[in-house]
């Protein structure tokens, strides 16, 4: 008998979520039996299919599960059908309210390049193979929250839209603390990324990482780059980087960047995490990078790795199950070496396969490592 050790929430979302999140249900099924690690799951409904459901992107009762569980694990949200939906109801509002309710500020998210898929990059195999950066996104201040935010009507009839861009010294800090932390355990370099040339919440960005690097992280190398030019040397020369920390907004846009370099988009993985409790208990969510891709929604050709490596991660930061995080990991990497790819990362020579056939496969290697 598997011995519990976790309560999870499901939420697979819309669009091709269901299908990955099925992957990761086996996998769970798979640590059961085969290494005594019992999690309980429970499934709810968030984004499209919640409003389908109950008229709003994330209820309240599905809030609670999510704050009473130790792990939410989040396939994608959003869809066509739900585009012109006015603001406080589109189906992202549902992702957006649970990394704020949960405080989800420090958003981890890895661009490792299998050496199987080097050639799969749209850049030259040299730029990429053994690609392994982190980016760090903060996600819970910046654009995506900043008050005053809202459309209004201007006397002479004109519409004026305004979004705010704010951060505190404190959240700056928090975010910064992360990184350097991360970057302990890797290759000790954080790359600080804003726009200081041209906005305030950049220069104190860069006054707060500069003052934070000196007192507290002398060991760690720190650098400071210009956004726009972050997202050129992404593409130039991405090697050269080991952690990126940088705010909400622009770390949206560096990750759909980076998670390119590594082949395709679904291929990259994310935690959420937020602070540490008194308890010891750290909320977490993890999540793929790549959306919900209604164009490929319920055809089971989707590709599971980067939902089956979100859940690899939450084995490593939520429950210390470093050991199960490397064996899933090396599964994916094995299946890959063997030329198994679903459409996304298809190439000449190799073998094409559906979702679960994908997903059959890894589990055949765990079986096997
Ligand atoms: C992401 C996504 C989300 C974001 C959307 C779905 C709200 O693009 O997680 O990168 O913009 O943060
Ligand atoms: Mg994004």
């Amino acid at each position: 008998m598997a011995r519990n050790i976790a309560r999870l929430l499901l939420l697979p979302g819309d669009g091709i979520g269901p299908e990955v999140m099925a992957e990761v249900g086996r996998v769970i099924d798979w640590l059961g039996t085969r290494r005594g690690l019992g999690f309980a799951t429970e499934t709810a409904l968030v984004g499209g299919a919640s409003l389908d459901a109950h008229a709003v992107p994330l209820t309240d009762a599905t809030l609670a599960r999510a704050q009473a569980v130790d792990a939410v694990l989040f396939g994608a949200v959003g869809g066509p059908r739900w585009d012109r939906n006015p603001f406080h109801l589109k189906p992202e509002q549902g992702l957006l309210r649970l990394r704020k309710e949960l405080g989800l500020f420090a958003n981890l998210r890895p661009a490792v390049c299998f050496p199987a898929l080097a050639d799969a990059s749209s850049l030259k195999r040299e730029l990429v193979e053994g690609l392994d950066i982190m980016i760090l996104r903060e996600l819970t201040g910046g654009v995506y929250f900043g008050e005053p935010r809202g459309i209004e009507i201007l006397p002479d009839g004109q519409k004026r839209a305004v979004d705010t861009q704010v951060y505190t010294s404190g959240e700056i800090e928090r975010i910064g603390r992360v990184a350097f932390e991360l970057a302990r355990k890797r290759r000790n370099k954080v790359c600080s990324v804003e726009k200081a040339n041209v906005m305030h919440t950049g220069v104190l960005w860069r006054e707060v990482m500069t003052a934070l690097g000196a007192q507290d992280y002398p060991d760690v190398e720190l650098s400071h780059m210009y956004a726009d030019n972050c997202a050129m040397q992404l593409v130039r020369a991405p090697k050269q980087f080991d952690v990126i920390v940088t705010d909400n907004l622009f770390g949206d846009l560096l990750s759909d960047c980076a998670a390119m370099l590594t082949g395709s988009l679904g291929m990259l993985p994310s935690a959420s995490l937020g602070a540490v409790d008194a308890q010891g208990r750290r909320r977490a969510l993890y999540e793929p990078v790549h959306g919900s891709a209604p164009d490929i929604a319920g055809q089971g050709v989707a590709n599971p790795i980067a939902m089956l490596a979100s859940f690899a991660m939450m084995l490593r930061y939520s429950f210390d199950l470093a050991e199960d995080a490397d064996r899933l990991e090396a599964a994916i990497a094995a299946v890959l070496a063997r030329g198994l790819r679903t459409a996304d990362i298809m190439q000449p020579g190799m073998t094409r396969v559906s979702t679960e056939a994908m997903g059959a496969a890894i589990l055949a290697e765990l079986d096997r490592l």
